[in-house]
């Protein structure tokens, strides 16, 4: 089934344009680099961000039911007991006898065994929990560890967001941030690091209604990707057989996205029933029950859970949104972004440095990115700067030339198509802010012509 599915990327590809355009570094390069964590560069940072707002716009700020929080990442060590993660939080680790390389001993059979031919010893499970110190005294009084997820600093305000914004059941809480772990094989990119990022919603409702809310969101969130322009034969839905489940999960469908290196998990939506309540509860010895007052009853929620990637997520954006064409005889890459997605909105191109030109295209910028992160080149031939935008994503090219100054006119050239209008300026920002919430370019009063000259 997989060779059916069309994809133009490679991770080689990948990894290239990132580097060259700055989108994704290696961590410390000039030092040799540091496994498995990646700095983002100024393209990367803006898709980064845009992934998390469209994702805060479309899961928080228009939603009744859903609040959002930033809860800190170091946490009372207690929490990490009471949540099962000192316990189960682990992988079986193995270890070569004769080279001392190690392995998941789950993951063995897919990679290749040790090359130096040496024996394997006994697996042991090896905790994948970050651990550090608070305060100048490094003994194991002071322990604290790096959050693995984000997912426990909402169950334990849970309380708090109740009493304090007198949320009723079904409600969520919503949280992104950084996790840690300490995985003991990483790489293909981004896809598996040390250091990550998350987008986690615990979603509370009454016991007995789970599996309704566990259908909703599984849909919610597989409609979300496909929705900011992910193909849809690019997605599928994974559902764990019992052995695979997390210690703590009643159920979990995965969403997996087709990578350059095969299908892999983007998401996971766990149906979490009351198991980290009922442990914050008996651990800490507070009530955590929820009053139901139309019920005139007292119960912990139940919990369903969808938990993304932001790492993943960008990954899973760029792989999707890379072609490969041919323009005016021309090849070129482009990433086909969804406007809300893309790093640049839209790029001014003067088609000379001269003045007047140069400060008439310059205010036309200076107005634009009061708005929008908006680039402005002129330098090149027009086509080098059209395949330059076409290679980072950026939807609209605005052409201004010497015309422009006569009637105050300028192009409009939109990526895909590779269409061209001539608009007022008067009505630059009015067409584009259309265009980048996601109106069809064949919509509006004006007519797109093709042509790239
Ligand atoms: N609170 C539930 C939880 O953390 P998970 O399946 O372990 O569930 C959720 O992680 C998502 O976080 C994954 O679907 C993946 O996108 C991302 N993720 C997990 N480990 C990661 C890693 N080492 N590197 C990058 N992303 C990771």
């Amino acid at each position: 089934m997989a060779d059916e599915i069309k994809t133009k990327a490679t991770m080689e590809k990948i990894v290239s344009l990132c580097r060259r355009r700055g989108f994704i570094f290696q961590s410390s390069e000039i030092y040799g680099t540091l496994a498995s964590c990646w700095d983002f560069g100024p393209l990367g940072v803006e898709l980064k961000r845009n992934i998390k707002e469209a994702w805060w716009k479309d899961m928080v700020q228009t939603r009744d039911d859903m609040v959002g929080l930033d809860s800190s990442i170091l946490m009372h060590p207690m929490v990490w007991q009471a949540s099962g993660h000192l316990k189960n939080f682990s992988d079986p680790l193995v270890e070569c006898k004769k080279c001392q390389k190690r392995y998941r001993q789950d993951e063995l059979e897919k990679q290749e065994c040790p090359s130096c031919g040496g024996e394997l010893g006994e697996p042991r499970q090896f905790n994948m929990m970050f651990k550090t110190y608070m305060g100048p005294i490094e003994d194991s009084s002071a322990v604290v560890y790096l959050r693995p997820e984000t997912a426990q600093g909402m169950f334990v305000n849970f309380q708090n967001i109740v009493t304090s914004t007198r949320k009723k059941l079904p409600f969520g809480i919503a949280q992104m941030g950084k996790s840690f772990r300490n995985e003991i094989t990483t790489g293909n990119f981004i896809f598996r690091d040390r250091e990550f990022e998350q987008m986690e919603i615990e979603y509370f409702v009454k016991p007995g209604t789970q599996d309704k809310w566990f259908e909703f969101w599984v849909n919610e969130r597989f409609n979300w990707y496909k929705k900011l322009g992910i193909k849809p034969e690019h997605l599928m839905l994974r559902q764990h057989c019992k052995e695979e489940l997390a210690h703590y999960a009643l159920g979990c469908t995965d969403i997996q996205f087709y990578f350059p290196m095969g299908w892999g998990e983007l998401e996971g939506i766990a149906s979490r029933g009351d198991y980290d309540l009922t442990q914050h509860a008996n651990a800490s010895g507070k009530n955590l029950k929820y009053i139901d007052e139309e019920a005139k009853e007292q119960y912990l929620p139940y919990v369903i859970e969808p938990s993304a990637g932001v790492d993943r997520g960008v990954l899973a954006f760029l792989c999707d949104a890379y072609d490969e064409d041919v323009a005016d005889g021309e090849a070129r890459v482009i990433l086909r972004f969804h406007p809300r997605i893309a790093p640049v909105k839209a790029a001014v191109l003067p088609l000379s440095k001269k003045e007047p030109l140069a400060t008439y295209a310059r205010d036309i910028f200076n107005n634009l990115r009061k708005d929008w992160v908006v680039q402005y080149d002129d330098t090149q031939s027009i086509g080098r700067r059209y395949r330059r935008q076409d290679e980072i994503g950026t939807p609209f090219c605005i052409t201004i030339d010497f015309q422009s100054l006569e009637d105050n006119q300028v192009t409009v050239r939109e990526r895909d198509s590779m269409q061209q209008i001539r608009i007022p300026v008067a009505e630059l920002k009015a067409t584009l802010a259309a265009k980048l919430a996601g109106e069809p370019i064949s919509q509006g009063r004006a007519v797109w012509k093709t042509g790239e000259k």
